[in-house]
């Protein structure tokens, strides 16, 4: 893997600052598997979920093949087996595990692997002042920091199917959120917008190329749909009403028997990082899936965005009015080993993920870059829904307002909600 095979480059941090961000995510991705036991690190609750502790060594894992094994001289592996467990789907580093089969990993222990990560993070400490290698760095950074992400979401599913509903922080819930109104709207009037990242600073390669595309009129609500919106809809019938649904969302809810959100209990409790608590009736909804998006929307006379309606409102292209972009730091957003709980914040970011309309494809003008970093994100580029903004599960300064995240339309364990659009 070289560095020309970057789509972009880190061009606008030093290496001391990208040294500093180094330690703070790896400090933090251990900070948050402090309450957890061997055993609550090591159960594996469904295929599209890990185990904390392979998150823990996949991310270690992925800095000791792409930086220490190609550019730390000398250098040996800490085990030459473990590559086998903890490469994810890296075709070109090799056979691995069954995806399923993470939960399987008893040993190596929690202990041993914290040890590993210990080693190999102090291993890195020569190489991050190294100007040639800060591209694959941030790479590395942003990964880590995605799977902080999915740590969270993936405990947070594997503890829900305990029924003594443990909670993983012990700690009081937080306010209740403020009283919402009906949303206002982002107006936008429509013409040719500039999309996708532009050369500064990091972004994935599924950002760009930055191109053009056409916009009609259209509004963007200014905040998510609420918990008491949700009930309105479960009230009104929403879940038994096939005309609301696509036809895979329809198939899926009468398959699965889908009434609610995941989490929900029909006692108006929702499970949570603290264990069960009381759903907050004006906190924005989440752990939906596409499909129940699409649905709330057709039932409230609306529609989900395109993802480029959604980025032209983030980046500020907002109407005649040209009103000023959005924080993508803002909102409520991951800062430290506490547990996420969407609140309802103003601005793009922050709470839910926001499912767009749009089917997850390449830009025109991608290319897949060569090498194993080509298999980061291209590859997925089939039947997937992109989702916008960021979540409180998101590590602050993750996101940007070109990030491209993705899921299957049916999978709902992520931070998940919905932002409404309309045509003006
Ligand atoms: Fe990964």
């Amino acid at each position: 893997m070289h560095r020309s095979e970057l789509q972009n480059a880190e061009s606008g941090a030093g290496p001391r600052r990208l040294a500093e961000r180094f330690r703070a995510t790896r400090a933090l991705t251990e900070a948050l598997v402090a309450p957890l036991s061997d055993a609550d690190a090591s159960i594996q609750s469904m295929e599209d979920a890990s185990p904390a502790k392979w998150h823990l060594a996949h991310t270690t894992w992925f800095w000791e093949t792409f930086l220490l094994r190609e550019h730390a001289p000398g250098y040996r592996l800490h085990d030459e087996r473990w590559p086998f467990l903890f490469n994810s789907y890296y075709e070109a580093e090799g056979a691995r595990i069954a995806r399923a089969a993470r939960g399987m990993l008893s040993r190596p222990t929690l202990a041993e692997v914290l040890a590993w990560r210990g080693q190999v993070t102090e291993a890195m400490e020569p190489l991050l002042a190294d100007p040639a290698l800060s591209d694959l760095i941030a790479l590395g950074i942003a990964h880590e920091e995605q799977h902080i992400e999915l740590l969270l979401t993936d405990i947070k599913h594997a503890l829900f199917q305990n029924p003594l509903g443990p909670a993983m922080w012990e700690r009081e819930a937080p306010p209740a959120a403020a009283q919402v109104d009906a949303p206002g709207w982002h107006t936008h009037p429509g013409g040719i917008a500039r999309v996708g990242h532009q050369a500064e600073g990091f972004a994935f390669d599924n950002e760009g190329p930055r191109h053009r595309v056409l916009l009609e009129p259209f509004a963007l609500a200014d905040r998510l749909v609420t918990n008491g919106e949700w009930a309105d809809f479960i009230a009104d019938g929403g879940y038994a009403d096939a005309r609301l649904w696509l036809a895979d969302g329809w198939g899926w809810v009468q398959q699965n028997a889908i009434a609610a959100p995941l989490y929900w209990r029909e006692d108006g409790a929702h499970f949570t990082h603290r264990g069960w608590q009381a759903r907050d009736p004006h906190a924005p909804v989440t752990h939906i899936s596409h499909f129940e998006a699409d649905a709330f929307a057709t039932w409230a006379g609306a529609r989900l965005p395109t993802e480029f309606e959604w980025e032209a409102i983030a980046r500020g292209q907002d109407g005649a009015t040209s009103a000023p972009a959005h924080d993508p730091a803002g909102g409520n957003q991951l800062g430290g080993a506490a547990p996420p709980l969407p609140a309802g914040s103003a601005g793009l970011f922050g709470d839910c993920w926001q499912f767009t309309r749009s089917a997850y494809l390449p830009y025109p003008g991608f290319r897949v870059a060569e090498g194993a970093v080509g298999e980061y994100n291209g590859k997925f580029m089939s039947g997937q829904v992109v989702l916008r903004g960021a979540s409180c599960a998101t590590v602050r300064g993750h996101s940007r307002p070109s990030y491209r995240n993705f899921f299957y339309p049916h999978q709902r364990w992520q931070f998940t909600g919905l932002r409404l659009a309309k045509d003006a």
